[in-house]
Protein backbone atom coordinates (compact mmCIF):
# COMPACT_ATOMS: atom_id res chain seq x y z
CA UNK A 1 0.00 0.00 0.00
CA UNK A 2 2.95 2.62 0.98
CA UNK A 3 5.01 1.47 -2.01
CA UNK A 4 2.23 2.13 -4.58
CA UNK A 5 0.92 5.32 -2.43
CA UNK A 6 4.85 6.70 -3.29
CA UNK A 7 4.76 5.06 -6.58
CA UNK A 8 1.69 6.87 -7.21
CA UNK A 9 3.01 10.40 -5.74
CA UNK A 10 5.79 9.62 -7.83
CA UNK A 11 4.48 9.32 -10.91
CA UNK A 12 1.87 12.44 -10.50
CA UNK A 13 4.97 14.42 -10.22
CA UNK A 14 6.63 13.27 -13.45
CA UNK A 15 3.63 13.77 -15.55
CA UNK A 16 2.63 17.38 -13.57
CA UNK A 17 6.56 17.92 -15.31
CA UNK A 18 6.29 16.17 -18.54
CA UNK A 19 2.68 18.15 -19.31
CA UNK A 20 3.77 21.68 -17.96
CA UNK A 21 6.74 20.62 -20.88
CA UNK A 22 4.41 19.42 -23.12
CA UNK A 23 1.92 21.92 -23.23
CA UNK A 24 0.44 21.05 -26.87
CA UNK A 25 -0.24 17.52 -27.01
CA UNK A 26 0.67 15.27 -29.42
CA UNK A 27 -2.52 14.88 -31.50
CA UNK A 28 -2.87 12.67 -34.71
CA UNK A 29 -4.29 13.66 -37.89
CA UNK A 30 -7.51 11.78 -38.24
CA UNK A 31 -8.91 11.49 -41.87
CA UNK A 32 -12.70 11.88 -40.73
CA UNK A 33 -11.93 14.95 -38.71
CA UNK A 34 -9.53 16.25 -41.34
CA UNK A 35 -10.36 19.75 -43.37
CA UNK A 36 -7.68 20.67 -46.19
CA UNK A 37 -6.92 24.57 -46.51
CA UNK A 38 -5.45 25.58 -50.01
CA UNK A 39 -4.66 29.20 -48.95
CA UNK A 40 -3.57 31.79 -50.93
CA UNK A 41 -1.23 29.57 -53.39
CA UNK A 42 -1.94 32.31 -56.11
CA UNK A 43 0.55 32.57 -58.80
CA UNK A 44 1.20 35.90 -58.49
CA UNK A 45 1.74 35.57 -54.41
CA UNK A 46 3.89 32.69 -55.73
CA UNK A 47 6.71 35.46 -57.14
CA UNK A 48 6.77 36.45 -53.29
CA UNK A 49 7.94 32.41 -51.89
CA UNK A 50 11.68 32.93 -51.98
CA UNK A 51 12.46 30.61 -49.24
CA UNK A 52 12.14 27.61 -51.69
CA UNK A 53 13.85 26.94 -54.79
CA UNK A 54 10.92 28.18 -57.31
CA UNK A 55 10.47 24.62 -59.06
CA UNK A 56 10.56 22.24 -56.25
CA UNK A 57 7.71 24.90 -54.58
CA UNK A 58 5.32 24.66 -57.29
CA UNK A 59 5.43 20.65 -56.89
CA UNK A 60 4.91 21.22 -53.33
CA UNK A 61 1.98 23.36 -53.53
CA UNK A 62 0.36 20.11 -56.26
CA UNK A 63 1.72 17.88 -53.41
CA UNK A 64 -0.27 19.57 -50.69
CA UNK A 65 -3.48 20.13 -52.62
CA UNK A 66 -3.80 16.86 -54.04
CA UNK A 67 -3.82 15.62 -50.20
CA UNK A 68 -7.41 16.15 -50.27
CA UNK A 69 -7.63 13.67 -53.61
CA UNK A 70 -5.87 11.07 -52.15
CA UNK A 71 -7.67 11.04 -48.72
CA UNK A 72 -10.95 12.27 -49.87
CA UNK A 73 -10.62 15.45 -47.46
CA UNK A 74 -13.09 18.43 -47.40
CA UNK A 75 -10.88 21.04 -49.33
CA UNK A 76 -11.70 24.75 -49.01
CA UNK A 77 -9.72 27.09 -51.57
CA UNK A 78 -9.60 30.98 -50.68
CA UNK A 79 -7.44 33.76 -52.44
CA UNK A 80 -6.63 37.02 -51.67
CA UNK A 81 -7.69 39.74 -54.00
CA UNK A 82 -6.92 37.60 -56.73
CA UNK A 83 -8.42 40.49 -59.35
CA UNK A 84 -4.96 42.16 -58.56
CA UNK A 85 -1.80 41.26 -58.68
CA UNK A 86 -1.75 38.29 -56.28
CA UNK A 87 -3.60 36.42 -59.26
CA UNK A 88 -5.55 33.27 -59.31
CA UNK A 89 -4.78 29.73 -58.29
CA UNK A 90 -3.17 27.79 -60.78
CA UNK A 91 -4.90 26.03 -63.19
CA UNK A 92 -3.11 22.52 -62.09
CA UNK A 93 -5.03 23.35 -58.39
CA UNK A 94 -8.41 24.91 -59.63
CA UNK A 95 -8.66 21.39 -61.84
CA UNK A 96 -8.11 19.34 -58.98
CA UNK A 97 -11.07 20.51 -57.54
CA UNK A 98 -13.50 22.19 -59.88
CA UNK A 99 -16.94 21.52 -57.16
CA UNK A 100 -14.80 22.80 -54.15
CA UNK A 101 -15.78 26.11 -52.64
CA UNK A 102 -13.49 29.11 -53.37
CA UNK A 103 -13.63 32.12 -51.35
CA UNK A 104 -12.39 34.96 -53.38
CA UNK A 105 -11.70 37.41 -50.57
CA UNK A 106 -12.02 40.79 -51.98
CA UNK A 107 -9.28 42.24 -49.19
CA UNK A 108 -9.59 40.66 -46.04
CA UNK A 109 -5.74 39.59 -45.12
CA UNK A 110 -6.89 37.32 -42.41
CA UNK A 111 -9.11 34.80 -44.23
CA UNK A 112 -11.17 34.29 -40.90
CA UNK A 113 -11.78 38.02 -41.57
CA UNK A 114 -14.08 36.45 -44.04
CA UNK A 115 -17.83 35.64 -43.01
CA UNK A 116 -17.92 33.44 -46.26
CA UNK A 117 -14.66 31.78 -45.63
CA UNK A 118 -15.48 31.24 -41.83
CA UNK A 119 -19.19 29.98 -42.71
CA UNK A 120 -17.20 27.54 -44.84
CA UNK A 121 -15.09 26.14 -42.06
CA UNK A 122 -17.90 25.79 -39.69
CA UNK A 123 -20.15 23.73 -42.12
CA UNK A 124 -16.93 21.20 -42.70
CA UNK A 125 -17.45 20.46 -39.33
CA UNK A 126 -13.90 19.04 -38.50
CA UNK A 127 -11.82 19.91 -35.91
CA UNK A 128 -8.54 19.64 -37.93
CA UNK A 129 -7.25 22.07 -40.24
CA UNK A 130 -4.23 21.24 -42.55
CA UNK A 131 -2.86 24.33 -44.33
CA UNK A 132 -0.27 25.91 -46.43
CA UNK A 133 -0.50 29.23 -47.29
CA UNK A 134 2.06 32.19 -49.49
CA UNK A 135 2.69 33.78 -47.16
CA UNK A 136 4.03 32.04 -44.32
CA UNK A 137 4.13 35.08 -42.11
CA UNK A 138 1.04 36.90 -43.31
CA UNK A 139 -1.74 34.45 -45.11
CA UNK A 140 -0.91 31.16 -43.36
CA UNK A 141 0.05 32.94 -39.69
CA UNK A 142 -2.48 34.78 -39.47
CA UNK A 143 -4.96 32.32 -40.02
CA UNK A 144 -3.45 29.52 -38.10
CA UNK A 145 -3.11 31.73 -35.10
CA UNK A 146 -7.02 32.88 -35.91
CA UNK A 147 -7.86 28.89 -35.91
CA UNK A 148 -5.70 28.05 -32.97
CA UNK A 149 -8.09 30.75 -31.15
CA UNK A 150 -11.27 29.26 -32.06
CA UNK A 151 -10.10 25.71 -30.43
CA UNK A 152 -8.86 24.42 -34.01
CA UNK A 153 -5.87 21.93 -34.30
CA UNK A 154 -3.95 23.19 -36.88
CA UNK A 155 -1.67 21.49 -39.01
CA UNK A 156 1.05 23.72 -41.12
CA UNK A 157 2.33 21.87 -43.80
CA UNK A 158 5.89 23.68 -43.98
CA UNK A 159 6.56 22.34 -47.30
CA UNK A 160 3.18 24.45 -48.49
CA UNK A 161 3.78 27.55 -47.29
CA UNK A 162 6.51 30.24 -48.84
CA UNK A 163 8.00 33.40 -48.12
CA UNK A 164 10.55 35.94 -48.83
CA UNK A 165 13.56 34.80 -46.91
CA UNK A 166 14.32 31.79 -44.59
CA UNK A 167 14.66 34.56 -41.71
CA UNK A 168 10.98 35.47 -41.92
CA UNK A 169 10.03 31.59 -42.54
CA UNK A 170 11.76 30.61 -39.66
CA UNK A 171 10.29 33.53 -36.94
CA UNK A 172 6.79 32.74 -38.33
CA UNK A 173 7.02 29.40 -37.65
CA UNK A 174 8.18 30.05 -33.99
CA UNK A 175 5.18 32.17 -33.97
CA UNK A 176 2.77 29.56 -34.63
CA UNK A 177 4.58 27.14 -32.85
CA UNK A 178 4.06 29.14 -30.10
CA UNK A 179 0.48 29.24 -30.35
CA UNK A 180 0.28 25.57 -30.97
CA UNK A 181 -0.28 25.10 -34.51
CA UNK A 182 1.98 22.03 -35.54
CA UNK A 183 4.59 22.19 -37.74
CA UNK A 184 4.35 19.24 -40.18
CA UNK A 185 5.98 18.06 -43.62
CA UNK A 186 3.54 17.03 -46.34
CA UNK A 187 4.75 13.60 -45.90
CA UNK A 188 4.57 13.37 -42.28
CA UNK A 189 0.74 14.67 -43.07
CA UNK A 190 -0.01 11.86 -46.12
CA UNK A 191 1.63 8.89 -43.10
CA UNK A 192 -0.71 10.52 -40.72
CA UNK A 193 -4.01 10.53 -42.72
CA UNK A 194 -2.63 6.81 -44.03
CA UNK A 195 -1.71 5.24 -40.68
CA UNK A 196 -1.19 1.92 -42.13
CA UNK A 197 -0.08 0.83 -45.23
CA UNK A 198 -3.03 -2.08 -44.87
CA UNK A 199 -6.06 0.90 -44.66
CA UNK A 200 -7.68 2.18 -47.85
CA UNK A 201 -6.04 4.67 -48.70
CA UNK A 202 -3.06 2.20 -48.18
CA UNK A 203 -0.05 1.28 -50.22
CA UNK A 204 -1.79 0.72 -53.49
CA UNK A 205 -3.20 4.58 -53.24
CA UNK A 206 -0.24 5.93 -51.53
CA UNK A 207 2.97 4.81 -53.52
CA UNK A 208 1.71 6.55 -56.59
CA UNK A 209 1.19 9.37 -54.90
CA UNK A 210 4.45 9.14 -53.70
CA UNK A 211 5.88 8.58 -56.61
CA UNK A 212 4.52 11.59 -58.42
CA UNK A 213 5.58 14.15 -55.56
CA UNK A 214 7.56 12.19 -52.89
CA UNK A 215 9.78 10.77 -55.28
CA UNK A 216 12.65 9.73 -52.78
CA UNK A 217 9.86 6.78 -51.92
CA UNK A 218 8.68 6.53 -55.09
CA UNK A 219 12.08 5.19 -56.36
CA UNK A 220 12.65 3.39 -53.63
CA UNK A 221 9.78 1.67 -54.11
CA UNK A 222 10.65 1.31 -57.95
CA UNK A 223 14.27 -0.13 -57.08
CA UNK A 224 12.65 -2.30 -54.34
CA UNK A 225 9.84 -3.81 -57.25
CA UNK A 226 12.71 -3.73 -60.11
CA UNK A 227 14.73 -5.67 -58.15
CA UNK A 228 12.16 -8.72 -56.69
CA UNK A 229 11.05 -8.56 -60.54
CA UNK A 230 13.73 -8.80 -62.07
CA UNK A 231 16.68 -8.49 -59.93
CA UNK A 232 19.99 -10.19 -59.04
CA UNK A 233 22.44 -9.98 -56.79
CA UNK A 234 26.04 -8.48 -58.05
CA UNK A 235 28.95 -10.19 -56.62
CA UNK A 236 29.79 -8.34 -53.23
CA UNK A 237 26.25 -7.77 -52.29
CA UNK A 238 25.32 -11.06 -50.71
CA UNK A 239 27.98 -10.39 -48.02
CA UNK A 240 26.53 -6.90 -47.39
CA UNK A 241 22.84 -8.47 -46.57
CA UNK A 242 21.93 -9.32 -42.73
CA UNK A 243 22.00 -12.99 -42.24
CA UNK A 244 18.50 -13.48 -42.21
CA UNK A 245 18.05 -12.02 -45.98
CA UNK A 246 20.97 -13.81 -46.85
CA UNK A 247 20.29 -17.29 -45.79
CA UNK A 248 16.65 -17.35 -47.21
C1 LIG B 1 -12.56 6.81 -39.53
O1 LIG B 1 -13.84 6.26 -39.81
C2 LIG B 1 -13.81 4.88 -40.10
C3 LIG B 1 -15.20 4.47 -40.54
O2 LIG B 1 -16.18 5.01 -39.69
C4 LIG B 1 -13.28 4.13 -38.89
O3 LIG B 1 -13.22 2.76 -39.18
C5 LIG B 1 -11.90 4.65 -38.51
O4 LIG B 1 -11.44 4.03 -37.34
C6 LIG B 1 -11.94 6.16 -38.30
N1 LIG B 1 -10.65 6.72 -37.95
C7 LIG B 1 -9.52 6.61 -38.67
C8 LIG B 1 -8.33 7.31 -38.12
O5 LIG B 1 -9.45 6.03 -39.69
C1 LIG C 1 -20.29 17.51 -36.55
O1 LIG C 1 -19.37 16.49 -36.21
C2 LIG C 1 -19.70 15.83 -35.00
C3 LIG C 1 -18.53 14.92 -34.63
O2 LIG C 1 -18.11 14.14 -35.74
C4 LIG C 1 -21.02 15.10 -35.18
O3 LIG C 1 -21.37 14.44 -33.99
C5 LIG C 1 -22.09 16.12 -35.56
O4 LIG C 1 -23.30 15.44 -35.85
C6 LIG C 1 -21.67 16.95 -36.77
N1 LIG C 1 -22.62 18.02 -36.98
C7 LIG C 1 -23.13 18.28 -38.17
C8 LIG C 1 -24.05 19.45 -38.22
O5 LIG C 1 -22.87 17.62 -39.16
C1 LIG D 1 15.25 -8.20 -67.08
O1 LIG D 1 16.61 -8.60 -67.11
C2 LIG D 1 17.08 -9.06 -68.36
C3 LIG D 1 18.49 -9.58 -68.21
O2 LIG D 1 19.28 -8.74 -67.41
C4 LIG D 1 16.96 -7.91 -69.40
O3 LIG D 1 17.35 -8.34 -70.67
C5 LIG D 1 15.52 -7.44 -69.43
O4 LIG D 1 15.42 -6.30 -70.29
C6 LIG D 1 15.02 -7.08 -68.04
N1 LIG D 1 13.62 -6.74 -68.08
C7 LIG D 1 13.13 -5.69 -67.47
C8 LIG D 1 11.63 -5.47 -67.57
O5 LIG D 1 13.83 -4.89 -66.87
Amino acid sequence: MKTSAVLCAAFGLISTAFGARDAVPWERIDKNDSLLLILDLQVGLYQLARDWDPTLYYQNILAHAAIGKLFDLPVIMSTSAQQGPNGPLPKDVLDMYPTAPLIRRQGEVDAWDNVEFKAAVKAANKSQIIVGGITTDVCTTFLALSLRAEGYSVFANVEASGTTTPFIRDVSNSRMQAAGVQLVSTFAIVCDLMRDWRNTPGSPEVLPYLNRYFPVYGQLAQAHGGAIENGTLIPGEAELLPLDNAAA
